[in-house]
């Protein structure tokens, strides 16, 4: 163990490198592997800092008992990438030769065996996951439904063609024909049904691939793929007083929670705050409207911007609004929108006196860095704008024009 974690420590200094050789070398000698993955070269980036997070995970948590469950999953959740024995053994190659070649002098016979054992220790469990999960490697769900609501948020009505589990809060990852070899994760925005098709709530991000074919070019009849429902944030069920806050098409995950809700009441007070940058993003403001006036134990806020507001005036006014309701130390709060909002918005709240236990969201499934709500770091080095997740001022503030088909309501358009 001391011998893998300084090796890390050597290697780690050299992660990007011992990335990319892995790559290459993964590719140059199992050719047939590279259409696994994504084609796109900027999934590619996010693959390569995603190996090294999972490594890092992995090393830093190898005598944690959580680790050995966590890569059964990884392994049950692989195979929706076809990953077989035979790639495993190609990945533990290249990796042993991508850790040798970023060590330089450090390298030893021993490190290398220190190594070959970790890796074996969870490639083995991955595909012990793999080969003793009952669940399938992905569910088929053909489009019933496509939703429009503006141009950049569609509400999908999916019908799994074999029951699909999950509980109300989790998400699942996705994967079109029209993006070929690329997986994106999705709330789930429904509570389970009997006729088990499931909602998703998708708001399309300038040149985002997935959210773009999802919500401009999926119709009824395309058939997507699903993988395992995963996520954390579920209800908890309990004496204390809840407040829920959606931003955009956070709202998805929230709804499907409150579903259940209605379906067996809770004895506290639920509080829901709705932070919506313009009308095409209060999509589902009737039926809010409808829970509002039907539960007594619900109240509704909505948050929209004020015009002529400046960027870094969102977080104030968010701030002002949730500080007005006040009783934060008594409660459960469950956070739901972009990668900003829950960073900002969680900090918030523990200023106003949240409990940091008490405080609920997700950040996706890779380990650390990952896809979607937690992607593209702003590190503040001065990327391309359309390079990272936006923040919550300028989600919140950028307001698209809503391009209403329907110029006289807020009537989707469905295909
Ligand atoms: C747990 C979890 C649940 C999620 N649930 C939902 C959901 O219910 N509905 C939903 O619409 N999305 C959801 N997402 C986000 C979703 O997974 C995708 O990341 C999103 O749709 C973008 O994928 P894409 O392929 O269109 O964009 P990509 O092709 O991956 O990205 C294109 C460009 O946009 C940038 N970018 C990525 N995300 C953002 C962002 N948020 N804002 C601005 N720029 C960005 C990228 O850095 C890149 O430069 C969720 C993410 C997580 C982790
Ligand atoms: C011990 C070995 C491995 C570890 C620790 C590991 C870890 C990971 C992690 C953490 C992710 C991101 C999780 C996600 O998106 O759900 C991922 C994605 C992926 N892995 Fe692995 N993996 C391993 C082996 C393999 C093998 C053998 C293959 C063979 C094909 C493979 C193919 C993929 C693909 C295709 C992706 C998705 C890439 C993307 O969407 O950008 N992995 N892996």
């Amino acid at each position: 163990m001391r011998i893998l974690k300084s090796s890390f420590a050597v290697v780690e200094r050299r992660a990007e490198h011992a990335a990319k050789y892995f790559y290459t070398h993964l590719f140059w000698h199992n050719p047939g592997i590279r259409e696994l993955f994504p084609a796109s070269s900027e999934d590619m980036q996010r693959q390569r800092d995603r190996l090294f997070a999972a490594l890092t995970h992995v090393i830093a948590h190898l005598e944690n008992e959580t680790l050995l469950p966590y890569l059964r999953d990884l392994g049950r959740d692989h195979r929706k990438f076809l990953a077989s024995p035979e790639h495993y053994a190609a990945v533990g190659a290249s990796l042993i030769a991508a850790l040798q070649e970023a060590s330089a002098d450090a390298w030893s016979p021993q490190v290398e065996k220190a190594w070959g054992q970790a890796y074996q220790v969870i490639a083995d469990a991955m595909m012990a996951g793999a080969a003793s999960s009952e669940d399938p490697p992905w569910w088929d769900a053909e489009v019933q439904r496509h939703l429009l609501y503006g141009q950049d948020i569609a509400v999908l009505r999916l019908r799994p063609h074999a029951p699909f589990p999950y509980l109300p809060g989790q998400y699942t990852s996705v994967s079109s024909e029209r993006v070929p070899t690329t997986w994106r994760t999705y709330s789930i925005g429904n509570a389970p049904r009997a006729d088990g098709t499931i909602d998703l709530h998708v708001s399309r991000i300038e040149h985002g691939r997935m959210s773009t074919a999802l919500v401009r070019d999926a119709r009824p009849g395309d058939v997507l793929r699903l993988g395992a429902a995963g996520g954390q944030l579920t209800f908890r069920r309990g004496d204390r007083p809840v407040s829920f806050i959606a931003a955009g098409t956070g709202w998805a995950p929230i709804r499907a929670m409150l579903e259940e809700l209605a379906g067996r009441p809770p004895d506290q007070d639920v509080r829901l705050f709705v932070v919506a940058r313009d009308a095409a993003h209060l999509y589902d403001r009737p039926l809010i409207d409808e829970c509002a006036a039907a539960f007594d134990w619900l109240s509704v806020t909505y948050l929209t911007p004020a015009p002529g507001r400046h960027r870094n005036q969102a977080t104030d006014r968010l701030a002002t609004a949730l500080s007005n309701r006040g009783l934060w130390p008594d409660q459960d709060v469950y956070l739901s929108g972009p990668p900003r909002f829950i960073e900002e918005t969680s900090y918030l709240v523990e200023e106003l006196g949240a409990r940091p236990g008490r405080i609920f969201y997700d950040s996706g499934p890779a380990l650390g860095r990952g896809d979607g709500r937690d992607d593209g770091q702003d590190d503040g080095r001065g990327q391309d704008p359309r390079d990272r997740p936006m923040g919550f001022g300028e989600w919140f503030l950028n307001r698209p024009d809503p391009h209403w088909h329907n110029p006289s309501g807020r009537a989707p358009r469905e295909y």
